[in-house]
């Protein structure tokens, strides 16, 4: 059904064939760029970024090779969680733009032959949503159970109403915000200002469903589902089990099994999947999705079933967080065997947590490491998820002082916890003022430092840049067979140093070899083919960053300098 509807579709058909000279949903060889719209590039001069900024960068997202593009939030919002509290799930914020911009910005990334997904935000809306204002509006309102309220437990010696259980916001503090109106809590996993949804209420469902089919009808590909294992609370409410010690936030740590990960929340996933199914196109949905281990993970497909999220993120293996070669050989070769037959995304960077370089990074082989990463990213059988400015190697710019944090979690959570401020600052694109981000006096977040020699137009002139670096990377796994869709297998399982794999050529192509130090030491290592039931001999070196490889012709005693990277070719 779903493969008629595609080739019905002409438009699909002629951005699919462009790019795939394979079968399979564009998904599966993906490379996805999340763009954080404050932060991209400003189009009007007010300091903030916005969706016609976007769309005038679209020829740098070609030349980059993206084939999607994930939005962060762009809907109608407060901005206390900068869009992430949303208060109309059908338009567009006016400090972004207007629908016409959205579908212009649609419109012009199909030319480049980029998709866009929406952040679609579930688990809460603002509490200056319609739905919510109507909810605390009294007890007896319709919407009232389309939200989680409770009573308290009483009120303590001075007077001060009891929340119902333990359970602690990931943001700070009680999780329950009494409402002295209507004299009950209402639940927020999240800050105050995002009350949860209640999703045992079908008509929650609906309404969100009803979201969902907005976007779908104006030609996006799909959504990154926010927060998407907390949809689901406990109904008895039990106390969470308590663990001992205190979080950034001062809070008492608690194991979130009440909160997170409910299995209730596959049932409403598998009924999503079904919607966006009815679309042609080959729509997909991404999960954010961070889980203990592979098992928990396979679920988020649908396990054999393949019957709900098409790409929930692994988080395994972006946010180990040091290189540690045993480590990612387990977790990739996790990814590859033990989730049915799905097909993995992988990702290193985002909007909530410090970048790679900085948590990758000794300081002294930043670029190098950096250059490990994008390989281990971009070599690999899963789709790829990276953020914008982690292909030029952007650095984490923390604010130095509290009354410089934007984030509300830096505030409170000051000075343990300073914020995403550092992981969000403009993108760089060249060395005049502001970075070529803004026109602006003043942008939200200051421009790091390093803009005037970490920006595209600099690094596009330098042939070893990162940023070239990456755009080598992308284009060969487009176009090469074995990097597109070939098998990975791990070619040792002991060395704790070098972690080398082979993607296998598809029918008898060439195979490709991957060997990357993950050391500050110089390692010689011999790869042994056969175990991945590889058998030629001709090796050709495609890219390396150590000159001395460049001309490597066995793979007997390759020796690899700290840091290094090479690929190679296996005929
Ligand atoms: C997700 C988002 C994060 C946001 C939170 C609440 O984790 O990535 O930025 O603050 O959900 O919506
Ligand atoms: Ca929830």
């Amino acid at each position: 059904m779903l493969a008629t509807l595609t080739l019905m579709t002409p438009g699909s058909v002629a951005q699919g064939r462009a790019a795939q000279p394979d079968s399979g949903p564009w998904w599966r060889h993906a490379v996805i760029y999340e763009i954080y719209p404050r932060s991209f590039q400003d189009s009007n001069g007010d300091g903030i970024g916005d969706l016609n900024g976007i769309t005038s960068r679209l020829d740098y997202l070609e030349s980059l090779g993206v084939n999607a593009i994930w939005l962060s939030p762009v809907y109608p919002s407060p901005q206390v969680d900068f869009g992430y509290d949303i208060s109309d799930y059908e338009n567009i914020d006016p400090q972004y733009g207007t629908l016409a911009d959205f579908d212009h910005l649609v419109q012009e990334a199909k030319k480049h032959n980029i998709r866009i997904l929406m952040d679609m935000v579930m688990n809460h809306t603002s509490d200056k949503h319609k739905w919510f204002i109507e909810s605390a509006s009294s007890k007896t309102n319709p919407k009232r159970d389309w939200y989680v309220w409770r009573d308290g437990k009483g009120v303590d010696a001075k007077g001060k109403p009891i929340p119902p259980n333990n359970w602690v916001s990931l943001f700070g503090g009680s999780a329950w915000q009494y409402d002295p109106k209507t004299k009950q809590f209402y639940y927020h996993k999240f800050y105050r200002q995002q009350p949860d949804l209640n999703w045992r209420n079908p008509e929650v469902e609906k309404a969100m469903f009803g979201a969902v089919r907005f976007w779908l009808d104006r030609g996006v590909a799909g959504f990154r589902l926010d927060a998407v294992p907390t949809l689901f609370e406990d109904p008895k409410l039990r106390d969470e089990p308590v663990l001992g010690g205190t979080n950034a936030q001062g809070d008492p740590n608690l194991d979130d099994i009440y909160t997170n990960n409910l299995p209730e929340v596959h049932d409403v996933m598998r009924r999503l999947r079904e919607v966006v199914n009815e679309y042609p196109g080959d729509r997909v949905l991404i999960g954010e999705t961070y889980l203990p281990n592979v098992q928990e993970l396979d679920k988020w497909y649908g396990g054999a079933k393949h019957d709900e999220l098409q790409l929930p993120m692994d988080m395994q293996v972006g946010f180990i967080n040091k290189l540690n070669a045993s480590l990612f050989r387990k977790r990739i070769q996790d990814a590859e065997t033990r989730i049915d037959g799905n097909q993995p995304l992988f990702v290193f960077d985002n909007h909530d947590n410090r970048r790679s370089w900085d948590r990758y990074g000794d300081g002294i082989h930043n670029e190098a490491i950096a250059k490990v990463v994008a390989v281990t990213l971009l070599t690999s059988h899963a789709t790829a998820l990276m953020y914008y400015g982690e292909e030029i190697g952007m650095v984490t710019s923390t604010p130095k002082r509290k009354q410089d944090v934007k984030d509300p979690i830096g505030i409170t959570g000051w000075p343990k916890e300073k914020g995403r401020d550092g992981e969000r600052t403009p993108m760089q694109w060249d060395s005049s003022k502001n970075a070529g981000f803004s026109t602006a006096d003043k942008t939200w977040l200051p421009v790091a430092s390093n803009y005037r020699t970490v920006n595209v137009k600099v690094e596009d002139s330098e042939p070893n840049s990162l940023l070239n670096w990456h755009k080598k990377l992308i284009a060969m796994r487009r176009s090469d067979p074995a990097l597109r869709s070939g098998k990975q297998i791990m070619l040792d399982d002991i060395n704790p140093s070098v972690l080398s794999y082979v993607r296998k050529g598809v029918n008898g192509g060439p195979s490709v070899v991957v060997a990357l130090n993950f050391t500050n030491q110089t390692q010689t290592v011999s790869l042994d083919l056969t175990r991945a039931g590889v058998t030629g001999s001709t090796v050709k070196t495609l890219m390396t960053d150590a000159p001395a490889l460049e001309g490597t012709s066995s793979l007997r005693h390759l020796t690899l300098p700290p840091f290094a990277s090479w690929i190679g070719s296996v005929q």
